[in-house]
């Protein structure tokens, strides 16, 4: 077990009657407001109207970046920043799923720093010490931005998607009601959910355990709750408690509760986000073709008993198998339940996605140490190696 701080100061007000105290977060930073969506789901539901209705009746103006990419891009992020800056602008609302609030994060960050574009920050090494207030209204579960320091940013020119960070990009606060993700159609509720037990998977202690039991058996709680309510989920979209849980276990995943003294690699992440640079793809679908190649990978005699204890805890496999067949009907189960359970196409080339680039996705995907740390530590071979399995 490794030292940790724990400090998460986001503010979250869940369930259905929580909107209500909108205007009263926001006023404690100003009452200028950016607010900042995507292509349009917040109209079609409702919650834009609603949201909008609320800021006039409490005297909050706002002006709007909308049509934020699913994969925000950099000139995006620029755009909202240079609209703070000229508006004088107090606070971000953002509203929609990670790729809007983490639009939104990297507009804050980027309309307080030095420079207003983004990519020199990124650049910089990505660390932000100051950003504007951001509040989130989250419509889907999937990515943990609600309630976590990252931004993740694609610039589309350079094929790279990269994350900034930092507490100041912490939400101040994360307005959660199930009932915004009902709209999600079956396939970004696949993919939310899959992105959702990779971040815990990707932090999930796959060594001997020492001093790891009560984090593991969070991590096993969440993981468990994805299994059994991502379907529920996808079957009836209106199932509250289903949706519920996949909010909550979104936010939890990356809010420092479950990967306190791991090791926070993110295998699967790195190689992922190399994915959806170059090919622009869904960023839970790539995580879903990638993580049961990954497994299968890093299966030898140190790793199978962690993998077959997933195997056993998460996915139902049954007890009294040898450490490393156990591990294989694990890796198994992961692949039934992204493929078959949650429908998702199982190769990269059924996504239009060949070999001619997984060199450059793989020395990146590693980047300046040559590696990605882990139990298991992956070279750019060994990542090139994973890739042409999911080929
Ligand atoms: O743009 P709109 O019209 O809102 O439609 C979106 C988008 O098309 C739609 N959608 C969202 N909520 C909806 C809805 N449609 C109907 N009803 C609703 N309630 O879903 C589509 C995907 O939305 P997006 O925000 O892109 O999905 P997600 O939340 O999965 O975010 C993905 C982005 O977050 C990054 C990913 O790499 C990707 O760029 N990540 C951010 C992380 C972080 N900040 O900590 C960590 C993650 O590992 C991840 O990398
Ligand atoms: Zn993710």
């Amino acid at each position: 077990m490794r030292d940790f701080i724990f400090h998460n100061s986001d503010k979250v007000y869940f369930g259905r009657n929580q909107l209500q105290h909108l205007p009263e977060e926001l006023l404690q930073y100003g009452n200028h407001a950016l607010l900042v969506y995507g292509g349009g789901s917040i109209k079609r539901s409702g919650l834009y109207g609603r949201i909008t209705a609320m800021l006039e009746e409490h005297g909050i103006r706002w002006c709007e970046l909308a049509g934020v990419e699913p994969n925000p891009r950099h000139t995006t992020v620029n755009r909202g920043a240079a609209l703070c800056r000229e508006r004088g602008i107090d606070v971000i609302l953002a509203i929609g799923g990670g790729s809007v609030i983490d639009c939104g994060k990297g507009i804050a960050a980027a309309s307080l720093a030095d420079t207003a574009d983004v990519w020199e920050l990124v650049k910089e090494g990505g660390e932000v010490d100051d950003a504007l207030p951001l509040v989130a209204v989250l419509t889907n579960a999937a990515t943990g931005s609600e309630m976590d320091i990252w931004a993740v940013i694609t610039n589309l020119e350079t094929r790279e998607k990269v994350c900034i960070e930092g507490p100041a990009l912490l939400p101040r606060a994360a307005f959660e009601n199930p009932e915004d993700t009902f709209s999600l159609p079956a396939y970004q509720t696949a993919c939310g959910s899959f992105d959702i037990l990779n971040h815990v998977l990707d932090n999930y202690y796959l060594d001997d355990g020492e001093g790891m039991e009560l984090v593991r058996e969070f991590q096993e709680s969440v993981m468990r709750a994805v299994v059994r309510c991502a379907p529920a989920a996808m079957a009836e979209p209106d199932n509250y408690a289903a949706r519920g849980n996949l909010m909550w276990a979104s936010s939890m995943a990356l809010s420092g509760v479950l990967d306190a003294g791991t090791m926070h690699t993110g295998p699967c992440h790195r190689m992922e986000h190399e994915l959806s640079a170059f090919y622009d793809i869904t960023h839970g679908h790539g995580l879903a073709i990638l993580t049961p190649r990954w497994l299968e990978y890093i299966l030898n005699d140190r790793t199978a008993p962690e993998i077959y204890r997933l195997g056993q805890r998460v996915f139902g496999v049954p007890e009294g198998y040898a450490p490393t067949e156990g591990a294989k009907k694990a890796v198994d189960a992961v692949a039934a339940f992204c493929f078959e359970t949650l429908g998702l196409e199982s190769r990269l080339s059924a996504l239009q996605i060949d070999a001619r680039h997984f060199g450059e996705m793989a020395a990146h995907a590693c980047g300046a140490e040559g590696k990605i740390p882990g139990v298991r530590p992956l070279t750019p071979a060994d990542v090139e190696a994973i890739y042409r399995m999911c080929l």
